[in-house]
């Protein structure tokens, strides 16, 4: 490490830093309801297994609005979200393994289908659920899910295995037990940071139909984005608009809706990176049927939903406000959009000064011209791996990330290995040490490059 730095530059950690938690607005909330024994009464004593109603409601609400469910749509027929359809969880990991452990059965559920590279931190779920080893990975391009490969893979097991297995679990009313899973990161892949196309996300629901497969898409980076090039940004009002549909939202709509009362998407949402990952308070969307049986996760049934007397506290910050907006949103707009702009491209800006030069690839702009999502999915020179590189920039003050995580863990159906890729973070660090990191991170790879 250089003598100058004592603490590394921590270009590897995927969460806002604190100068970007709302906290004027969390202390608003926590005193409304620490001062309102209607409120407060309810949030420290066991609640509803689906959650604190009026979190519900106010959730609902405002994904409308951002999903533009409510007004006119570039999903045919979608309508307003209902209530019904959201249970409140304790952020998207700890909801997927309630999922997992409610919709899933390790003797019928064949596969387990996760796009590629993935969110390393997903993969324990899937093996505390029983799918050690049965994990399929399966690539993404431009446009997202390859889902030709996909297809293969889904045919090919039903050649195999015989129609007639027996899940282990027994039968309940609340629940359906699903053949295949799917897992995904839709918008703004963690961690390449791609965008699957509408063509192609039309595509994946058909074959989720087709095959009794369930998708879980991770939608937690869908609310910041901002144009690639971030001058041209309708500052200072940045919209709260989405880019495209989620699959749950596809799944609502398309060929008339979902083919059973549980539907084959759900949308797995946290507050994690718009308010702050302590919260440890989401929320999944999915038909009434499937949010029901979720919430009958025996972890859930016993005592209510999670994270209660802290939905209290974000239910406040979503109540609208005379404009119509919510303190979140607010948040969103005038803090989170024009601040992740600004550290993108001063990120974006530094790589290209002082690590394409060395061969370093970034990524193609997406056909949308928008970024989001915390990531930069960067492809070091062929002579170097990101292990070597992840360990001397250790060393020299700059942590990043290692594309090598994002691979299946061994055992399982990998399709790469990702060991050439590193990923670096701009919602942590403070702008004036993004590009700091870079230029350390090139001293490194250029020492390396020297010595390969
Ligand atoms: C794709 C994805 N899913 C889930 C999470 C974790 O979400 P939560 O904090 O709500 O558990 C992250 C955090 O990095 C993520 O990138």
């Amino acid at each position: 490490m250089s003598a100058t730095t004592t603490t590394p530059i921590d270009l590897s950690s995927g969460f806002p830093s604190p100068s970007l938690f709302p906290l004027q607005q969390l202390n608003h909330a926590t005193n409304t309801v620490l001062s309102t024994p209607s409120i407060w009464h309810e949030g420290m004593i066991y609640g509803p297994d689906e959650g604190h109603s009026p979190l519900r409601r106010n959730i609902a609400r405002w994904l409308s609005r951002f999903y533009h469910l409510d007004e006119t749509t570039s999903t045919p027929g979608a309508s307003k979200i209902e209530a019904e359809r959201i249970c409140i969880t304790g952020g998207a990991s700890q909801n997927l393994a309630c999922i997992l452990q409610v919709f899933t059965d390790p003797v019928y559920t064949r596969n387990v289908f996760i796009i590629e590279p993935a969110y390393f931190l997903a993969f324990r779920a899937f093996e505390d659920a029983g799918f050690v080893g049965r994990l399929t990975g399966v690539p993404e391009d431009e446009e997202g899910v390859d889902v030709e490969f996909l297809e293969e893979s889904l045919k090919k097991d039903e050649l195999s295995s015989s129609p007639d297995i027996k899940p282990f679990k027994p039968e309940r009313p609340y629940r359906k037990l699903y053949r295949h899973i799917i897992y995904c990161v839709p918008t703004f892949s963690n961690p390449s940071g791609r965008i699957m196309s509408l063509s192609r996300r039309e595509a994946l629901v058909h074959l989720a139909r087709k095959y009794d497969a369930l998708i879980i898409a991770d939608d937690v980076y869908d609310f910041v984005h901002f144009p690639t090039d971030a001058s041209s940004m309708d500052s200072p009002s940045p919209q709260f608009k989405h880019i495209l549909p989620r699959l749950v939202d596809i799944d609502k709509t398309l060929d008339g809706g979902p083919i059973d009362s549980f539907g084959n998407c759900m949308s797995n949402g946290s507050f994690s990176k718009i308010v702050g990952p302590g919260c440890r308070v989401g929320w999944a969307e999915g038909t009434p049927a499937f949010a029901y049986g979720l919430s009958q996760a025996g972890s859930t049934h016993s005592g209510g939903a999670p994270s209660h007397m802290m939905s209290t506290f974000i239910n406040e910050m979503l109540e609208p406000s005379g404009d119509d907006t919510c303190a979140v949103t607010r948040h969103i707009v005038t803090k989170l959009i024009p601040t992740y702009a600004r550290r993108y491209s001063l990120l974006a800006t530094a790589v290209q000064e002082y690590l394409t030069p060395l061969g370093v690839i970034s990524p193609i702009e997406n056909k949308y011209h928008v970024v989001g999502g915390f990531f930069l999915w960067l492809r070091l020179p062929p002579s170097l791996t990101s292990t070597e590189v992840v360990a001397a920039a250790r060393e020299d003050g700059v942590v990043i990330g290692n594309g090598a995580v994002s691979a299946l863990p061994e055992g399982n159906l990998r399709c790469g290995t990702y060991g050439d890729m590193i990923r670096l973070c701009f919602a942590w660090v403070d702008e004036e040490q993004l590009v700091e990191g870079v230029k350390v991170l090139a001293g490194t790879i250029r020492r390396l490059g020297k010595e390969a």
